[in-house]
């Protein structure tokens, strides 16, 4: 099978302090060829750059997710710029609007995603977004900014992924799309251009079908990739081959 490329995932999760190393040196050997692995905080963030610097084919996003902007010190951009020096931080996430639970207020939460985007712009390196029942607003956000980038472990509909499409961004799809009450991931799975997709997992979360509930890692993949073969009814490996080529494309740091 041709290697996997995850560009979403969160080994810095404490349900990988077991056993981080011994799972991350078999990555190569399960067919990962590469993780964009991301934070969610400013700790977070540098405990991603720290994965980058001890693993060769793992590279960092940075940015505050949209429930930890209550927490965040007024001078996070700064810390933010700072990372955004180093040569494996290649995006600017996951940052976004998350309107399902309501831990930080929307309005900070808005406040947070659009200094991240305006970062994003300021830097020109793609950003990563999180967008739960949020996605009038986003989308009107990142109208407005135009970044390059990523809608990740997309839950809209086949309508608001057209409009994502519009905007030149990609749509990251992961184990979701294996459930059995996945309406509209498997619509999107289904329609979205091969040209417009990326592969992740969000792990240690979403594990795909049949380890639903369990740990996720990034070999799991290719039970994602399988199913999302089978509905566009086309080869794995093409499949994979096209998604880790869209990932270079995308994250211009990382270096094919
Ligand atoms: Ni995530």
């Amino acid at each position: 099978m041709v290697a996997i490329f995850d560009s979403h995932a969160h080994y810095n999760d404490e349900r990988f302090d077991c056993d981080r190393d011994v799972l991350l040196n078999k990555m190569n050997k399960n067919g990962v060829c590469g993780i964009i692995n991301v934070g969610v905080d400013i700790k977070t963030s540098f405990e991603c750059i720290e994965l980058t610097e001890k693993y060769p084919f793992i590279w960092a996003a940075v940015g505050i997710y949209p429930h930890n902007s209550i927490y965040t010190e007024d001078d996070y951009l700064e810390s933010l710029k700072k990372m955004l020096e180093h040569k494996k931080v290649v995006a600017i996430g996951e940052i976004g609007l998350d309107y399902h639970y309501d831990e930080s207020p929307r309005e900070l939460q808005k406040k947070f995603f659009e200094e991240q985007l305006a970062l994003a712009t300021q830097y020109d390196i793609p950003v990563i977004i999180h967008s739960r029942e949020a996605f009038s607003d986003t989308l009107s956000l990142l109208s407005k900014y135009r970044p390059k980038g990523v809608v990740h472990c997309f839950s809209g509909s086949q309508e608001i992924m057209n409009e994502v499409i519009k905007l030149n961004m990609y749509i990251g799809l992961g184990g979701s799309v294996t459930f059995k009450n996945a309406k509209h991931p498997l619509m999107v799975a289904k329609s979205v251009p091969l040209k417009n997709l990326l592969l992740e997992t969000d792990c240690p979360y979403m594990a795909p079908v049949p380890f639903r509930g369990k740990r996720c890692d990034s070999s799991m993949i290719s039970y994602t990739a399988n199913k999302i073969a089978e509905l566009k009814g086309m080869d794995i490996n093409e499949l994979l081959s096209i998604t880790s080529e869209n990932v270079y494309n995308l994250f211009s740091k990382i270096k094919n």
